[in-house]
C-alpha cells in the first residue's frame, strides 16, 4: 500500500522542509532515493544497514524541533542522556502542543496535570506523575533520578520537590486551552478512546544513540485531554511508556496509556529485541498484543516506537495516522509508521 508520506531535512540552523517524496524515496536518511515502497526495514534500513550513529528518534512531528534540540548535544559527543531531557523540554515548552506540558489541554476540572519519566543507560530511572504547575516535568524526573533514592514522586509531593529545587510555579493553563476546555464543558462529553485523527496529537517520547554508543530515553504529557482529575497514564512508569537496556535497545510509546500499561509495551519490545527480533517486528508484536486482547482496538491508537544498539528503528501503531520523527548527521526525517491491517 503506498501512502503519500513527508521528507523534510534539518540543517543545523534548523528545520527546512525541502518539499515531500514518498518515504519509499529515503533510501536512507539524506541519501539517493529508492523506487519501491515496503516495511520500514526494508525502507530506513536497505540491505538490513542500521543508521548511522549518533541518532535520535521522537514520536510525531512535534519530534522534529525537540529532535533538533537533542542533536545539538549528540552531534558534538554529549550524552544521550542529556540529548533527551533537552530535547522534549523543546515540546513541554511548546504552547501550540496542546497533549505536552505548557499548553496542554487540562482535566475535566481544568487542571493541567503532567506525567514524564527518563532512563539511562545504566538502568536508572526517574519519574512524576499528576505534577501541577511545573513546566518541565522531564527535569523533575532527572532530579527524582539523581537526587533522591527514589524512582517516583506524585502530585504535591512531586510539585513540592520540585519548588525546593528551584523549578518555577507557573500555571500551564494557556487562553487558547482554557477555551477548548470551556467548549468541551458544554457537553462533557468524554472520548478517550477516539482514534489520532486530532491534530494537538499526543506525548512526546525520545529515544537516542550517543557517539559512545550508549542509550537514554524520555517521555512528557499533559495526558488525555479532559481526563478524571487524578489519572495518570503510562508516561510516567518505567516499562510501559519508556523502557532502555544499553545492552538491547530502547522503546518509547504514545497513544492511550491504558493499553500500554496493560501490556506493559516498551518492556516487551525491548524483551522481544533481546530474543532477536528486528525494532520493527517488536513494535508489531507490541501492538497485536493490544489489539488480540481488545474486541475495540479500531478505537484505541496506540504507537511505538524503538531503536536498536546498532541503530535499527522500528515504529508500528494500530490506526493509520501515527508520525514519527528520526535525526542523525543525514537529516531529519518525519515518516508514517505501518499500522494494524486487521
Ligand atoms: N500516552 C499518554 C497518556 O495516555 O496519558
Amino acid at each position: 500500500m503506498t501512502t503519500r508520506r513527508e521528507f523534510l531535512i534539518g540543517t543545523g540552523a534548523g528545520i527546512a522542509a525541502l518539499g515531500t517524496a514518498r518515504l519509499g524515496n529515503a533510501q536512507d536518511l539524506g541519501q539517493r532515493p529508492e523506487p519501491e515502497l515496503g516495511l520500514i526495514d526494508k525502507i530506513v534500513h536497505p540491505q538490513g544497514r542500521p543508521l548511522r550513529l549518533p541518532l535520535v528518534v521522537s514520536t510525531w512531528d512535534h519530534g522534529l524541533a525537540a529532535n533538533q534540540s537533542a542533536w545539538e548535544i549528540l552531534k558534538d559527543g554529549g550524552r544521550a542522556l542529556d540529548a533527551v531531557e533537552q530535547g522534549v523540554r523543546v515540546t513541554e515548552a511548546d504552547p501550540e502542543v496542546r497533549s505536552v506540558g505548557y499548553g496542554g489541554l487540562p482535566d475535566r476540572e481544568g487542571n493541567v496535570t503532567l506525567d514524564s519519566c527518563i532512563m539511562d543507560e545504566t538502568g536508572n530511572a526517574g519519574s512524576v506523575a499528576f505534577l501541577q504547575n511545573i513546566m518541565h516535568p522531564i527535569s523533575v524526573a532527572r532530579k527524582v533520578m539523581e537526587d533522591t533514592p527514589h524512582v517516583m514522586l506524585v502530585g504535591e509531593g512531586a510539585r513540592h520537590f520540585a519548588m525546593d529545587n528551584g523549578f518555577p510555579e507557573e500555571d500551564l493553563l494557556t487562553e487558547k486551552s482554557r477555551r477548548t476546555w470551556k467548549e468541551w464543558l458544554k457537553t462533557s462529553e468524554y472520548k478517550p478512546w477516539a482514534p489520532a485523527s486530532d491534530p494537538a496529537h499526543d506525548t512526546i517520547s525520545m529515544l537516542a544513540i550517543d557517539k559512545q554508543n550508549n542509550l537514554s530515553g524520555s517521555c512528557t504529557t499533559s495526558g488525555l485531554a479532559f481526563k478524571m482529575h487524578g489519572r495518570v497514564g503510562d508516561s510516567p512508569i518505567i516499562g510501559a511508556s519508556l523502557f532502555v537496556d544499553n545492552e538491547v535497545g530502547a522503546a518509547c510509546a504514545t497513544g492511550v496509556g491504558e493499553e500500554v500499561m496493560k501490556t506493559v509495551g516498551s518492556f516487551l519490545i525491548v524483551e522481544l529485541m533481546r530474543q532477536g527480533m528486528s525494532p520493527q517486528k517488536a513494535c508489531r508484536e507490541g501492538i497485536r498484543r493490544i489489539v488480540a486482547r481488545n474486541p475495540d482496538w479500531r478505537d484505541v491508537q496506540v504507537g511505538y516506537l524503538a531503536v536498536d544498539r546498532s541503530g535499527r528503528v522500528g515504529a508500528f501503531c494500530i490506526q493509520p495516522g501515527f508520525q514519527f520523527s528520526v535525526m542523525n548527521e543525514q537529516g531529519n526525517l518525519l515518516l508514517d509508521a505501518e499500522h494494524w491491517e486487521g
